[in-house]
C-alpha cells in the first residue's frame, strides 16, 4: 500500500503556519507516505515569495508542491522555479516560463509522476489541458508507478471531463484552485481516484481566504480593491489516495480540519 495526501491551496501567512504545525501529525495520523500541497497562494494569497517557498521547501513533511494560475505574481518566484525540482508550476504554459510542469520522485521505493496542469474554461489561455497530460503520459508512463495530476481549473465542468479523459492513465487527479472542497471523491471506471476540488488550507472565516468585508465590498460597488487575508479560524482541506502495490487507486478519503486559532 501506497497513500499521498494531497492538501489544497495553501494561502497566506495562517495557510504557511498550518503546514508548519499541523502537518506532521496529520501525515502521521493518517499514515500518509507522500505529500503534496498546492503553494499559489502561500504569500498573502498573491503568489508565492522566494523566501516563502524555500521556507516552505525546508520543513520536510511536504514532499512537492503544486501550484497555479497565480504562481508567477511574484517577481522573485523565478530562481526557486528554476532550482528546485520539488516546485511544479502548471505544464501548460508557454515554453520560455521558467520552471517544470510535471517531475518523478522517488518516495519509498516507489516512482511517483506529480503533473500539475492548469484548465483553460475561465482561466488563462494556455496550451490545451488535455493535449498537454497526453504529452506528459507519454514520456512518463514509463518512468513512474503512480501518475498523480493536480489539475488547477476554475469550471467543475471542465475538471470532470479532465478526469474521464485521464482515466485509467492517471492513477489520481485532484482539483484545486477554487479553493472550497466539494463532496464528490469517486474512484472512476478505469482506476483512477478523482476529486474536483480538495479545497483550501489557510484561513476559514473569510471569502476563499480574504477577508470578507473586502469582497462584499467589491461585490457591492464593482471596484476591486487590495485584497488582504481574512484573521481567525483557520482549516486544511485535502484528500487521502491510497493506492495497491499495483499503483491502483483503492480509496480516496477527503481531509477537513477547522482550527479555532489562526
Ligand atoms: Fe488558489
Ligand atoms: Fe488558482
Amino acid at each position: 500500500m501506497f497513500k499521498i495526501l494531497t492538501l489544497g491551496d495553501i494561502f497566506g501567512h495562517s495557510g504557511r503556519k498550518l503546514m508548519e504545525t499541523q502537518v506532521s501529525s496529520i501525515k502521521e495520523q493518517l499514515g500518509a507516505d507522500m505529500v503534496i500541497a498546492n503553494i499559489e497562494n502561500a504569500s498573502g494569497g498573491n503568489g508565492v515569495t522566494d523566501a516563502n517557498a524555500r521556507e516552505l521547501l525546508s520543513l520536510g513533511c511536504i514532499d512537492v508542491f503544486t501550484s497555479g494560475n497565480h504562481i508567477f505574481n511574484q517577481k522573485d518566484v523565478n530562481n526557486i522555479l528554476q532550482q528546485s525540482d520539488r516546485l511544479l508550476r502548471p505544464a501548460n504554459y508557454p515554453e520560455p516560463c521558467p520552471g517544470r510542469g510535471w517531475e518523478c520522485y522517488r518516495i519509498k521505493g516507489r516512482r511517483i509522476a506529480v503533473a500539475n496542469i492548469s484548465g483553460c474554461a475561465f482561466m488563462d489561455n494556455l496550451d490545451n489541458p488535455f493535449l498537454t497530460f497526453d504529452k506528459i503520459w507519454q514520456e512518463a508512463q514509463e518512468l513512474c508507478d503512480i501518475m498523480c495530476v493536480d489539475f488547477h481549473g476554475e469550471a467543475t465542468s471542465e475538471k470532470i471531463a479532465f478526469g474521464y479523459y485521464a482515466d485509467g492513465r492517471a492513477n489520481a487527479v485532484w482539483g484545486t484552485h477554487t479553493h472550497v472542497q466539494t463532496a464528490d471523491e469517486r474512484i472512476l471506471p478505469a482506476g483512477s481516484g478523482y476529486i474536483t476540488d480538495i479545497g483550501m488550507c489557510g484561513p476559514y472565516d473569510g471569502v476563499i481566504g480574504v477577508q470578507k468585508e473586502i469582497i462584499i465590498k467589491n461585490f457591492l460597488t464593482q471596484r476591486k480593491t487590495r485584497h488582504e487575508p481574512a484573521k481567525g479560524a483557520s482549516q486544511i482541506n485535502g484528500a487521502l489516495f491510497t493506492f495497491d502495490e499495483e499503483g491502483k487507486c483503492l480509496e480516496i478519503t477527503r481531509l477537513r480540519r477547522i482550527y479555532d486559532t489562526p
